[in-house]
């Protein structure tokens, strides 16, 4: 009998390890993640998976450590023996990124040496397999379009320099020890676990609530910024393909289709029946929902970054061809998807707190 392989993801209670623990316990690993102290339990994504140390599926286990604490990771690392480590843990909000710099580039920059390090201390550097979560913000202001893996990087927020600082770091140990180290550039990917603070669940969460009346109207940033929106669920695949790979690489995962937030506000709307005229400009602009005439969309500049990436739409080309990856939900389903989640939890009054 072949041994059951065991992965330790680290960021495991946030969207994309929610996914991702739930792909790799169907495909029989023993799953690890870390998890870090708080004072109330946030397992909302990994509940499902997790009851209690004494009523758990025994291929999925719970420890707690933090990016910023080397000794904790060094210590989970040794008593776990991976095969796999996924490094999802992250400061991964690019405007609180400018309020934190300091934190940010703690635990996204140097959170990586501190578990990369710990590998090659505890020898395991020879064997481990290494995903380094790593982000289409890396463009920043873009070079060209599409994105691919050859496009240089402009990174234009704190988030995005800990997160090219986290990219080189990678590629060092890669070239440097021999390690089995890749980097999934990944462009924003969504769904109905995402964090209520993006733009994408702010939206599907403020037209769900508006729809029951549990809110009178949505305050946003930036209308025209685009981006290329995927399922997460997808995406987990895609780091899962990189892993098997006999030869470590960095991949671009994207859907090469691009939509601006006011897109995504109008699709989200038309889905509760609430069609969207836009009447204004700038801070003054307002979404008018076209049948009670009412203002419900409102601009406020709180939301707006001090720099801003105003476009971006990745070429996912090389993961097709090296990995047989491609996307599968297109944006009508993902909108869709994420509005029913949230229009089911309004309806029984669990609708979570605005993000
Ligand atoms: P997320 O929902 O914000 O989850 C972040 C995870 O990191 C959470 O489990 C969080 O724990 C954990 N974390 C934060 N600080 C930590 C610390 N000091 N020590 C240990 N754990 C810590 O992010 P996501 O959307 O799943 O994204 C996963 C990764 O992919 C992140 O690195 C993100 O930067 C990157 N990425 C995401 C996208 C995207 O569109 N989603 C695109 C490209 C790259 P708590 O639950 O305790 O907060
Ligand atoms: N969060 C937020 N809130 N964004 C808004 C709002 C608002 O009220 N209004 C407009 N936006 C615009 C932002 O200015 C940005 O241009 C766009 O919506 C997307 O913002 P987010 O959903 O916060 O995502 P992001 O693109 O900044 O970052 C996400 O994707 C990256 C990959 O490109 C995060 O998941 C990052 O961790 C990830 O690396």
């Amino acid at each position: 009998m072949t041994k059951r392989k065991v992965a330790l993801i680290t960021g495991i209670t946030g969207q994309d390890g929610g996914y991702l623990a739930d792909l790799l316990l169907s495909k029989g690993y023993e799953v690890h993640g870390i998890r870090r102290r708080s004072s109330s339990v946030n397992l909302q994504r990994i509940g499902h998976l997790y009851r209690n140390p004494h009523d758990r599926a025994e291929n999925f286990h719970l420890h707690y450590a933090d990016m910023t604490d080397g000794m904790s990771l060094f210590q989970v690392l040794k008593d776990v023996r991976p095969d796999e480590v996924y490094n999802l843990a992250a400061q991964s909000h690019v405007r609180i990124s400018f309020d934190k710099p300091e934190y940010t580039s703690d635990v996204n920059g140097l959170g990586v040496v501190r578990l990369l390090e710990a590998i090659r201390l505890l020898g395991m550097g020879d064997h481990v397999r290494f995903y380094q979560a790593s982000t289409s913000e890396l463009y920043g202001n873009v070079q060209e379009t599409p994105q691919s893996e050859t496009t240089p990087f402009r990174p234009r927020s704190p988030y995005a320099i800990s997160k090219h600082f986290a990219f080189l770091t990678t590629i060092n140990y890669r070239e440097a020890y021999g390690f089995h180290a890749s980097n999934g550039i990944l462009f924003n990917h969504e769904g109905p676990y995402r964090g209520e603070g993006f733009v994408s669940r702010k939206i599907t969460r403020g037209a769900s609530a508006i729809h029951y009346g549990l809110q009178d109207k949505l305050v946003l940033g930036n209308l025209n910024a685009t981006r290329d929106w995927g399922h997460a669920r997808d995406y987990v695949e895609g780091m899962w393909l990189m892993m098997q790979r006999e030869e470590p690489s960095d991949y671009v995962l994207a859907t090469g289709e691009q939509h601006s937030v006011r897109d995504f506000v109008e699709r989200a709307f038309e889905i509760v029946d609430r069609p969207i005229e836009w009447d204004g400009a700038g801070l003054e602009e307002k979404g008018i929902d076209k049948k009670s005439g009412k203002a419900i969309i409102e601009i406020d500049p709180r939301f707006y970054r001090p720099a801003e990436v105003n476009s971006l739409v990745g070429n996912p080309a090389k993961a097709k061809d090296e990995l047989g990856w491609e996307h599968r939900t297109t944006f009508g389903q993902l909108v869709a998807e994420m509005m029913e989640a949230d229009m089911k939890q309004a309806a029984a009054g669990t609708l979570s707190a605005e993000g």
